[in-house]
């Protein structure tokens, strides 16, 4: 095959990679897939129980089977019957489980709909704040996210590290600052896991942490886990334990602003615990798929959300670990170190010293 050839074929493949993402968002965002779960359904009958127009649920359900995402029986359009196994429903519908992914669509809608502002940006060299990219790049990242802070947050990372686990448990009201917080997923789970601490978090994103203040109602632990609206580099803060980074700290405008105000809050013996993009240590091309996605994210979002804060860093989605290493050091940190711990999409960092 040319390569021209293999051009084509892969942007054809992405095509309808796109395509169908957008038809997922659409049976996720209307309750198809929530009606279709355990049982089996006509056109008409998911219609009426989704209350949605009967055309357009025969042809979704039948886009769906070619995509392969349901199951079809039955030669008369009117009488086949669609169902959804449950391995499927897992990946699509469980948002704390471990194999979510069903919002991959209405991340991709978000940067879709950013997509003039963004063209408007790279003319004039300006940014497309965070709140402008609106609900569907703020839920998309959250419930990417979410499941790791469910399960591994405080399953896996950091009782790997058993000075932090064991201050968080064994301290009483030991205290937790959570900076980028997004919708609260992080500072939530951490507050479930270890119930002797307090828990801030901070975010510049108002519609983010009125979500998050809703989360932590929801989830009963408000009495330990409060919000604040603001800039992670001014933290007004002293005698904490843990400070926490998830995925946002390449998004900040003053990285090495945010990491010293972190050092200034933290408590004799205090760590920061950080994870940010697991990429490749220099620029490689062509990269892998994770960093593709990545520089992908950062073309379409990261870069102009940071540059709307301010454009004197601005570094884009791809943080590589000597950068952050860096980072760490002008903010004074003597001990920064990336920690052996394994993710696909996450590098881990403990600052200290
Ligand atoms: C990619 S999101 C990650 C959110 C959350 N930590 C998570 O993992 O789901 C990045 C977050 O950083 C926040 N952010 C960006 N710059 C900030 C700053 N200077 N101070 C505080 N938060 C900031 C954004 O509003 C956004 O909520």
């Amino acid at each position: 095959m040319t390569t021209s050839e293999q051009t084509a074929e892969r942007l054809l493949g992405a095509l309808i990679g796109a395509a169908e993402l957008f038809t997922v968002e659409l049976g996720r965002e209307l309750g198809l897939y929530r009606a279709l779960r355990g049982t089996r359904r006509t056109a008409s009958d998911l219609a009426k129980t989704a209350g949605i127009d009967a055309r357009y649920a025969r042809e979704w359900l039948e886009q769906q089977a070619a995509a392969g995402f349901l199951t079809a029986a039955g030669d008369d359009p009117d009488g086949r019957l669609f169902a959804l196994t449950e391995e499927v429903a897992a990946v699509l519908l469980d948002e704390t489980g471990p194999a979510f992914l069903g919002t991959a669509g209405q991340f991709a809608l978000g940067v879709g709909l950013a997509y003039p502002a963004v063209t408007e940006a790279f003319r004039t060299g300006s940014g497309v704040s965070y709140a402008d990219y609106g609900r569907h790049i703020r839920h998309g990242i959250a419930a990417f996210n979410r499941p790791m802070f469910t399960h591994q947050l405080a399953g896996e990372w950091l009782p790997g590290l058993p000075e932090i686990d064991q201050r968080l448990r064994a301290t009483p009201g030991a205290r937790v600052l959570d900076l980028g917080c997004g919708v609260g997923h992080s500072s939530v789970a951490l507050a479930l896991a270890y119930p002797a601490i307090t828990v801030r978090g901070v975010d510049l994103d108002e519609a983010s942490v009125a979500e998050a203040r809703r989360n932590a109602a929801e989830a009963g632990v408000a009495d330990r886990v409060s919000f604040t609206l603001g800039d992670a580099a001014t933290p007004a803060d002293a005698g904490v334990d843990l400070v926490t980074i998830f995925e946002a700290l390449h998004d900040m405008a003053d990285p090495v602003g945010v990491l010293a105000a972190a050092r200034a809050a933290l408590a004799e013996g205090g760590s920061v615990f950080i994870g940010d993009e697991r990429v490749s240590d220099t620029f490689t091309a062509p990269a892998g798929e994770i960093e593709r996605l990545q520089y992908a994210f950062s073309v379409l979002h990261c870069l102009p959300a940071t540059r709307a804060e301010s454009s004197d860093v601005a570094n884009g989605t791809v943080l590589r670990a000597s950068t952050l290493l860096d980072w760490a050091r002008a903010a004074g940190f003597t001990r920064p170190e990336v920690l052996d711990i394994t993710n696909d999409f996450w590098r881990f960092y403990r600052l200290r010293g």
